[in-house]
Protein backbone atom coordinates (compact mmCIF):
# COMPACT_ATOMS: atom_id res chain seq x y z
CA UNK A 1 0.00 0.00 0.00
CA UNK A 2 0.77 3.57 -0.90
CA UNK A 3 2.32 5.60 1.90
CA UNK A 4 0.65 8.44 0.26
CA UNK A 5 -2.50 6.83 1.62
CA UNK A 6 -4.05 9.60 3.47
CA UNK A 7 -2.86 12.11 1.37
CA UNK A 8 -6.25 14.50 0.62
CA UNK A 9 -6.93 16.34 -2.32
CA UNK A 10 -6.10 20.37 -2.46
CA UNK A 11 -8.76 22.60 -3.57
CA UNK A 12 -7.49 23.52 -7.40
CA UNK A 13 -6.36 27.24 -8.25
CA UNK A 14 -9.62 28.73 -9.38
CA UNK A 15 -7.94 31.36 -11.81
CA UNK A 16 -5.80 28.63 -13.73
CA UNK A 17 -8.63 25.46 -13.24
CA UNK A 18 -11.21 28.76 -14.96
CA UNK A 19 -8.24 28.84 -17.86
CA UNK A 20 -8.62 25.27 -18.28
CA UNK A 21 -12.52 25.39 -18.21
CA UNK A 22 -12.30 27.93 -21.01
CA UNK A 23 -9.87 26.40 -23.06
CA UNK A 24 -12.50 23.39 -23.73
CA UNK A 25 -15.41 25.24 -23.69
CA UNK A 26 -16.36 25.34 -27.54
CA UNK A 27 -19.23 27.88 -27.83
CA UNK A 28 -17.76 29.91 -30.14
CA UNK A 29 -19.20 33.19 -28.12
CA UNK A 30 -17.20 32.62 -25.07
CA UNK A 31 -15.61 35.14 -23.12
CA UNK A 32 -12.68 34.55 -20.85
CA UNK A 33 -12.26 37.44 -18.14
CA UNK A 34 -10.51 35.03 -15.93
CA UNK A 35 -6.78 35.39 -15.84
CA UNK A 36 -5.20 38.07 -15.74
CA UNK A 37 -2.97 38.34 -19.50
CA UNK A 38 -3.02 41.16 -21.91
CA UNK A 39 -5.20 40.37 -24.89
CA UNK A 40 -5.71 42.15 -28.21
CA UNK A 41 -8.80 43.31 -29.54
CA UNK A 42 -9.16 40.23 -31.46
CA UNK A 43 -8.92 38.51 -28.35
CA UNK A 44 -5.28 36.64 -29.06
CA UNK A 45 -2.07 37.30 -27.22
CA UNK A 46 0.28 40.17 -27.68
CA UNK A 47 4.33 39.25 -28.11
CA UNK A 48 5.22 42.72 -27.68
CA UNK A 49 7.13 44.47 -30.89
CA UNK A 50 9.52 45.35 -28.81
CA UNK A 51 9.98 41.86 -27.39
CA UNK A 52 9.72 40.14 -31.31
CA UNK A 53 12.61 42.73 -31.89
CA UNK A 54 15.06 41.65 -29.22
CA UNK A 55 13.95 38.22 -29.77
CA UNK A 56 15.51 38.40 -33.25
CA UNK A 57 18.64 40.22 -32.63
CA UNK A 58 19.18 37.89 -29.74
CA UNK A 59 18.64 35.26 -32.65
CA UNK A 60 21.02 37.36 -34.84
CA UNK A 61 23.57 37.11 -32.30
CA UNK A 62 23.84 33.45 -32.18
CA UNK A 63 25.43 33.38 -28.67
CA UNK A 64 27.30 30.44 -27.51
CA UNK A 65 26.77 31.58 -24.35
CA UNK A 66 23.18 31.47 -24.54
CA UNK A 67 22.19 28.64 -22.80
CA UNK A 68 24.75 28.92 -19.91
CA UNK A 69 24.56 28.86 -16.15
CA UNK A 70 24.71 32.00 -15.31
CA UNK A 71 25.47 32.74 -11.54
CA UNK A 72 22.91 31.73 -8.24
CA UNK A 73 22.00 35.53 -7.94
CA UNK A 74 20.94 35.27 -11.87
CA UNK A 75 22.49 37.04 -14.50
CA UNK A 76 24.07 40.42 -12.99
CA UNK A 77 23.61 42.80 -15.56
CA UNK A 78 19.97 41.90 -15.70
CA UNK A 79 19.41 42.60 -12.18
CA UNK A 80 21.12 45.98 -12.14
CA UNK A 81 18.57 46.75 -14.74
CA UNK A 82 15.57 45.53 -13.17
CA UNK A 83 16.34 47.20 -9.66
CA UNK A 84 17.11 50.76 -11.74
CA UNK A 85 13.77 50.16 -13.25
CA UNK A 86 11.57 49.25 -10.18
CA UNK A 87 13.71 51.85 -8.05
CA UNK A 88 13.78 55.18 -10.90
CA UNK A 89 17.87 55.07 -10.74
CA UNK A 90 19.56 56.70 -13.58
CA UNK A 91 22.51 54.75 -15.02
CA UNK A 92 23.99 58.13 -15.84
CA UNK A 93 23.88 59.48 -12.05
CA UNK A 94 26.91 58.57 -10.65
CA UNK A 95 26.63 60.59 -7.21
CA UNK A 96 27.86 59.46 -4.04
CA UNK A 97 24.06 59.66 -2.85
CA UNK A 98 23.17 57.00 -5.50
CA UNK A 99 26.11 54.88 -4.91
CA UNK A 100 24.95 55.01 -1.39
CA UNK A 101 21.24 54.11 -2.02
CA UNK A 102 22.34 51.13 -4.59
CA UNK A 103 24.22 49.71 -1.53
CA UNK A 104 21.05 49.21 0.46
CA UNK A 105 19.63 47.02 -2.19
CA UNK A 106 20.28 43.33 -2.29
CA UNK A 107 18.66 41.92 -5.55
CA UNK A 108 18.64 38.36 -6.50
CA UNK A 109 16.27 36.74 -9.86
CA UNK A 110 13.59 34.83 -9.42
CA UNK A 111 11.28 32.71 -11.21
CA UNK A 112 8.87 35.69 -12.20
CA UNK A 113 6.62 37.44 -9.82
CA UNK A 114 5.58 34.36 -7.79
CA UNK A 115 8.82 33.04 -7.53
CA UNK A 116 9.94 36.48 -6.11
CA UNK A 117 7.09 36.39 -3.50
CA UNK A 118 7.87 33.01 -2.65
CA UNK A 119 11.16 33.22 -1.94
CA UNK A 120 10.75 36.73 -0.18
CA UNK A 121 8.43 34.56 2.28
CA UNK A 122 11.18 32.08 2.57
CA UNK A 123 13.66 34.25 3.75
CA UNK A 124 11.65 36.60 6.22
CA UNK A 125 10.23 33.57 7.29
CA UNK A 126 13.44 31.69 8.71
CA UNK A 127 15.79 35.38 9.26
CA UNK A 128 12.65 37.93 10.78
CA UNK A 129 10.75 35.50 11.67
CA UNK A 130 7.52 37.79 11.70
CA UNK A 131 4.56 36.92 13.95
CA UNK A 132 2.28 37.25 11.19
CA UNK A 133 1.89 38.71 8.20
CA UNK A 134 -0.59 41.30 6.88
CA UNK A 135 -3.06 40.86 3.28
CA UNK A 136 -4.97 42.83 2.38
CA UNK A 137 -8.78 41.46 2.66
CA UNK A 138 -9.12 40.68 -0.44
CA UNK A 139 -5.69 39.97 -1.87
CA UNK A 140 -4.39 37.83 -5.05
CA UNK A 141 -5.06 33.86 -3.53
CA UNK A 142 -1.52 32.95 -4.18
CA UNK A 143 -0.64 35.63 -1.10
CA UNK A 144 -2.51 33.28 1.14
CA UNK A 145 -1.17 29.91 -0.77
CA UNK A 146 2.74 31.39 -0.19
CA UNK A 147 2.50 32.59 3.23
CA UNK A 148 0.78 29.67 4.15
CA UNK A 149 3.52 27.83 2.66
CA UNK A 150 6.18 29.69 4.37
CA UNK A 151 4.84 28.51 7.54
CA UNK A 152 3.79 31.97 8.81
CA UNK A 153 0.69 33.13 9.68
CA UNK A 154 -1.76 35.02 7.84
CA UNK A 155 -3.98 38.03 9.24
CA UNK A 156 -6.07 40.36 7.09
CA UNK A 157 -6.65 44.11 7.02
CA UNK A 158 -9.72 45.79 5.76
CA UNK A 159 -9.36 46.85 2.01
CA UNK A 160 -12.26 46.71 0.06
CA UNK A 161 -15.87 48.43 0.91
CA UNK A 162 -18.18 46.40 -0.81
CA UNK A 163 -21.36 48.96 -0.30
CA UNK A 164 -19.61 51.77 -1.63
CA UNK A 165 -16.90 49.53 -3.89
CA UNK A 166 -14.34 51.85 -2.97
CA UNK A 167 -11.18 51.67 -0.83
CA UNK A 168 -11.76 51.26 2.65
CA UNK A 169 -8.81 53.16 3.97
CA UNK A 170 -9.97 54.11 7.09
CA UNK A 171 -10.76 49.93 8.01
CA UNK A 172 -7.33 49.36 6.72
CA UNK A 173 -5.85 52.37 8.57
CA UNK A 174 -7.41 51.35 12.20
CA UNK A 175 -6.72 47.77 11.99
CA UNK A 176 -3.08 47.99 11.42
CA UNK A 177 -2.87 50.97 13.81
CA UNK A 178 -4.95 48.20 16.76
CA UNK A 179 -3.85 44.88 15.94
CA UNK A 180 -0.48 44.82 13.91
CA UNK A 181 2.59 44.57 15.96
CA UNK A 182 6.20 45.44 15.68
CA UNK A 183 8.05 43.49 13.68
CA UNK A 184 4.97 41.66 11.27
CA UNK A 185 5.15 41.93 7.73
CA UNK A 186 2.75 43.63 5.65
CA UNK A 187 1.93 43.15 2.16
CA UNK A 188 1.14 45.53 -0.04
CA UNK A 189 0.43 45.53 -3.95
CA UNK A 190 2.49 48.47 -5.36
CA UNK A 191 -0.04 49.50 -8.08
CA UNK A 192 -3.24 47.98 -9.85
CA UNK A 193 -4.28 46.24 -6.78
CA UNK A 194 -5.43 42.38 -7.43
CA UNK A 195 -8.24 41.86 -7.33
CA UNK A 196 -9.59 45.28 -6.37
CA UNK A 197 -8.01 47.66 -9.13
CA UNK A 198 -8.11 50.53 -6.10
CA UNK A 199 -4.76 51.79 -4.71
CA UNK A 200 -4.26 53.98 -2.06
CA UNK A 201 -3.58 57.49 -3.70
CA UNK A 202 0.12 59.48 -2.44
CA UNK A 203 -1.37 61.05 0.26
CA UNK A 204 -2.83 57.75 1.39
CA UNK A 205 0.59 55.99 0.34
CA UNK A 206 2.21 58.31 3.26
CA UNK A 207 0.55 57.50 5.48
CA UNK A 208 0.86 53.87 5.06
CA UNK A 209 4.48 54.34 5.12
CA UNK A 210 4.55 56.64 8.31
CA UNK A 211 2.36 53.86 9.91
CA UNK A 212 4.86 51.07 8.83
CA UNK A 213 7.60 53.49 10.62
CA UNK A 214 5.65 54.45 13.62
CA UNK A 215 4.90 50.73 14.79
CA UNK A 216 7.59 49.20 12.70
CA UNK A 217 6.19 46.94 10.29
CA UNK A 218 8.30 45.66 7.67
CA UNK A 219 6.41 46.23 3.97
CA UNK A 220 6.51 43.54 1.88
CA UNK A 221 6.16 45.28 -2.12
CA UNK A 222 4.57 42.96 -4.55
CA UNK A 223 4.58 44.77 -7.68
CA UNK A 224 3.41 42.75 -10.50
CA UNK A 225 1.75 45.40 -13.16
CA UNK A 226 4.77 48.53 -13.36
CA UNK A 227 3.83 50.42 -15.90
CA UNK A 228 0.99 48.44 -17.44
CA UNK A 229 -0.89 49.76 -14.83
CA UNK A 230 -1.10 53.46 -16.20
CA UNK A 231 1.28 52.98 -19.02
CA UNK A 232 4.07 55.11 -17.29
CA UNK A 233 6.75 52.78 -15.48
CA UNK A 234 7.55 55.92 -13.30
CA UNK A 235 4.10 56.38 -12.03
CA UNK A 236 3.41 53.10 -11.25
CA UNK A 237 6.28 52.98 -9.04
CA UNK A 238 5.71 55.91 -7.09
CA UNK A 239 5.04 54.31 -3.75
CA UNK A 240 7.98 51.95 -3.91
CA UNK A 241 10.23 54.62 -4.84
CA UNK A 242 8.40 56.71 -1.91
CA UNK A 243 9.32 54.32 0.80
CA UNK A 244 12.66 54.23 -0.44
CA UNK A 245 13.40 57.78 -0.69
CA UNK A 246 11.21 59.07 2.18
CA UNK A 247 12.16 56.08 4.62
CA UNK A 248 15.78 55.92 4.65
CA UNK A 249 15.41 54.16 7.89
CA UNK A 250 12.96 51.84 6.99
CA UNK A 251 14.01 48.66 5.68
CA UNK A 252 11.37 46.50 3.49
CA UNK A 253 11.54 44.30 0.17
CA UNK A 254 10.23 44.19 -3.28
CA UNK A 255 8.94 41.14 -5.32
CA UNK A 256 9.61 42.82 -9.02
CA UNK A 257 7.68 40.40 -12.10
CA UNK A 258 8.48 41.08 -15.56
CA UNK A 259 5.10 39.09 -16.51
CA UNK A 260 2.67 41.66 -17.79
CA UNK A 261 5.09 44.93 -18.33
CA UNK A 262 6.74 42.85 -20.70
CA UNK A 263 4.38 40.25 -21.47
CA UNK A 264 6.71 37.14 -20.72
CA UNK A 265 3.89 35.13 -18.86
CA UNK A 266 5.26 31.70 -19.36
CA UNK A 267 8.85 32.93 -19.51
CA UNK A 268 9.26 33.61 -15.59
CA UNK A 269 11.11 36.43 -15.43
CA UNK A 270 11.24 38.67 -11.66
CA UNK A 271 13.57 39.49 -9.35
CA UNK A 272 13.53 40.16 -5.71
CA UNK A 273 14.83 42.82 -3.98
CA UNK A 274 15.98 43.16 -0.12
CA UNK A 275 16.42 47.23 0.93
CA UNK A 276 18.27 47.19 4.06
CA UNK A 277 17.94 50.53 6.18
CA UNK A 278 20.80 53.12 5.65
CA UNK A 279 24.13 52.38 7.36
CA UNK A 280 23.65 48.65 7.14
CA UNK A 281 25.14 48.74 3.52
CA UNK A 282 27.80 46.24 4.76
CA UNK A 283 25.15 43.34 5.52
CA UNK A 284 23.93 43.67 1.54
CA UNK A 285 26.23 40.53 0.26
CA UNK A 286 25.34 38.34 3.91
CA UNK A 287 21.72 39.03 2.41
CA UNK A 288 21.96 38.21 -1.12
CA UNK A 289 24.23 35.13 0.16
CA UNK A 290 21.22 33.76 2.28
CA UNK A 291 18.64 34.41 -0.70
CA UNK A 292 21.18 31.97 -2.69
CA UNK A 293 21.27 29.46 -0.57
CA UNK A 294 17.53 29.40 -0.33
CA UNK A 295 18.13 29.74 -4.50
CA UNK A 296 20.39 27.08 -4.20
CA UNK A 297 18.56 24.59 -2.55
CA UNK A 298 15.16 24.87 -4.79
CA UNK A 299 15.93 26.28 -8.13
CA UNK A 300 19.63 26.79 -8.51
CA UNK A 301 18.89 29.77 -10.69
CA UNK A 302 16.50 31.79 -12.31
CA UNK A 303 15.83 31.24 -16.06
CA UNK A 304 17.87 32.59 -19.21
CA UNK A 305 15.25 33.19 -22.12
CA UNK A 306 13.07 35.55 -20.57
CA UNK A 307 15.19 37.49 -18.80
CA UNK A 308 18.37 37.73 -21.93
CA UNK A 309 15.41 39.70 -23.87
CA UNK A 310 14.25 41.80 -20.81
CA UNK A 311 18.43 43.18 -20.78
CA UNK A 312 18.85 43.49 -24.56
CA UNK A 313 15.76 45.83 -24.24
CA UNK A 314 16.40 48.09 -21.72
CA UNK A 315 20.13 48.17 -22.50
CA UNK A 316 19.49 49.76 -25.67
CA UNK A 317 17.50 53.43 -25.40
CA UNK A 318 15.77 52.65 -28.75
CA UNK A 319 14.36 49.58 -27.65
CA UNK A 320 13.16 51.14 -24.19
CA UNK A 321 11.53 53.81 -25.72
CA UNK A 322 9.65 51.60 -28.26
CA UNK A 323 8.71 49.50 -24.87
CA UNK A 324 7.67 52.44 -23.10
CA UNK A 325 4.94 52.65 -26.46
CA UNK A 326 3.79 49.24 -26.01
CA UNK A 327 3.40 49.89 -22.08
CA UNK A 328 0.99 52.89 -23.64
CA UNK A 329 -0.59 50.49 -26.07
CA UNK A 330 -1.52 48.08 -23.57
CA UNK A 331 -2.85 50.23 -20.76
CA UNK A 332 -5.04 52.08 -23.35
CA UNK A 333 -6.42 49.04 -24.46
CA UNK A 334 -7.63 48.35 -20.83
CA UNK A 335 -8.57 51.61 -20.13
CA UNK A 336 -10.85 51.96 -23.11
CA UNK A 337 -12.32 48.47 -22.85
CA UNK A 338 -13.11 50.12 -19.00
CA UNK A 339 -14.75 52.58 -20.61
CA UNK A 340 -16.95 51.00 -23.39
CA UNK A 341 -18.17 48.58 -20.49
CA UNK A 342 -19.20 51.06 -18.28
CA UNK A 343 -20.75 52.62 -21.10
CA UNK A 344 -22.85 49.81 -22.37
CA UNK A 345 -23.91 49.18 -18.81
CA UNK A 346 -25.59 52.76 -18.66
CA UNK A 347 -27.04 52.86 -22.03
CA UNK A 348 -28.56 49.40 -21.19
CA UNK A 349 -30.00 50.76 -17.39
CA UNK A 350 -28.10 47.68 -15.95
CA UNK A 351 -29.54 48.35 -11.78
CA UNK A 352 -26.76 49.47 -9.82
CA UNK A 353 -24.21 51.80 -10.36
CA UNK A 354 -21.18 50.72 -12.67
CA UNK A 355 -18.87 53.92 -12.28
CA UNK A 356 -16.56 51.90 -9.99
CA UNK A 357 -15.33 49.87 -13.73
CA UNK A 358 -14.16 53.20 -14.58
CA UNK A 359 -12.25 54.18 -11.56
CA UNK A 360 -10.65 51.02 -10.81
CA UNK A 361 -6.81 50.78 -11.98
CA UNK A 362 -5.11 48.18 -14.04
CA UNK A 363 -5.56 45.00 -15.32
CA UNK A 364 -9.18 44.01 -13.13
CA UNK A 365 -12.36 44.98 -12.21
CA UNK A 366 -14.08 44.11 -9.13
CA UNK A 367 -17.25 44.00 -10.52
CA UNK A 368 -19.41 43.39 -7.12
CA UNK A 369 -21.20 40.55 -8.75
CA UNK A 370 -21.97 37.94 -6.78
CA UNK A 371 -20.99 34.74 -7.02
CA UNK A 372 -24.30 32.86 -8.40
CA UNK A 373 -24.48 35.52 -11.15
CA UNK A 374 -20.97 34.64 -11.80
CA UNK A 375 -21.90 30.86 -12.16
CA UNK A 376 -25.08 32.08 -14.00
CA UNK A 377 -22.68 34.28 -16.31
CA UNK A 378 -20.64 30.91 -16.79
CA UNK A 379 -23.56 28.86 -17.26
CA UNK A 380 -25.91 30.68 -19.75
CA UNK A 381 -23.19 33.13 -21.62
CA UNK A 382 -19.86 31.50 -21.23
CA UNK A 383 -18.17 34.25 -19.54
CA UNK A 384 -15.39 33.39 -17.40
CA UNK A 385 -14.80 35.52 -14.66
CA UNK A 386 -13.68 34.72 -10.34
CA UNK A 387 -15.83 34.09 -8.43
CA UNK A 388 -15.15 36.93 -6.26
CA UNK A 389 -16.66 38.59 -9.07
CA UNK A 390 -12.78 40.08 -10.20
CA UNK A 391 -12.91 40.35 -14.51
CA UNK A 392 -9.78 41.10 -16.22
CA UNK A 393 -11.00 43.56 -18.43
CA UNK A 394 -8.28 42.73 -21.11
CA UNK A 395 -10.93 39.89 -22.10
CA UNK A 396 -12.90 42.69 -23.98
CA UNK A 397 -12.93 43.10 -26.88
CA UNK A 398 -15.03 46.18 -29.76
CA UNK A 399 -16.58 42.77 -30.50
CA UNK A 400 -17.89 40.87 -27.64
CA UNK A 401 -18.14 43.68 -25.00
CA UNK A 402 -21.99 44.56 -26.20
CA UNK A 403 -22.49 40.83 -25.68
CA UNK A 404 -20.58 40.93 -22.00
CA UNK A 405 -22.76 44.19 -21.07
CA UNK A 406 -25.99 42.34 -22.22
CA UNK A 407 -25.07 39.35 -20.40
CA UNK A 408 -24.39 41.34 -17.21
CA UNK A 409 -27.39 42.81 -17.51
CA UNK A 410 -29.57 39.93 -17.89
CA UNK A 411 -27.52 37.98 -14.87
CA UNK A 412 -27.90 40.69 -12.69
CA UNK A 413 -31.75 41.44 -13.33
CA UNK A 414 -32.56 38.04 -12.83
CA UNK A 415 -30.10 36.72 -10.36
CA UNK A 416 -28.89 37.51 -6.98
C1 LIG B 1 -3.91 36.63 -12.15
O1 LIG B 1 -4.12 37.05 -11.01
O2 LIG B 1 -4.82 36.25 -12.91
C2 LIG B 1 -2.50 36.58 -12.69
O3 LIG B 1 -1.65 37.25 -11.83
C3 LIG B 1 -2.07 35.21 -13.04
C4 LIG B 1 -1.73 34.39 -11.83
O4 LIG B 1 -0.60 33.90 -11.75
O5 LIG B 1 -2.57 34.23 -10.94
Amino acid sequence: MTVLSTLAPVPSDEIFALNRAYATDDNPQKVSLGVGVYRTDDGKPWPLPVVCEAEQRLLAEDSPFRHEYTAIEGDMAFLELARDLMFGFSSKDTSEELQNTKGRIGSVQTVAGTGANHLGALFLATQMKPKRVWLSNPSWANHLTIWELAGVPRKTYPYYNATTRSLDFTGMMATLEEEAEEGDAILLHACAHNPTGLDPNKEQWKEIADLCERKKLFPFFDSAYQGFASGSADEDAWAVRYFLNEKPNMEMCVAQSFSKNFGLYGQRVGAFHYVLPNGDQKLRDIVVNNLCHLIRGEYSMGPTGGCNIVKKVLTNDELTAQWHEDLKIMSSRIKSMRKALYEELVRLQTPGSWKHIVEQNGMFSYTGLTPSQVYALKDKYHVYLLKSGRASISGLSKKNVTYVAQAIDDIVRNVN
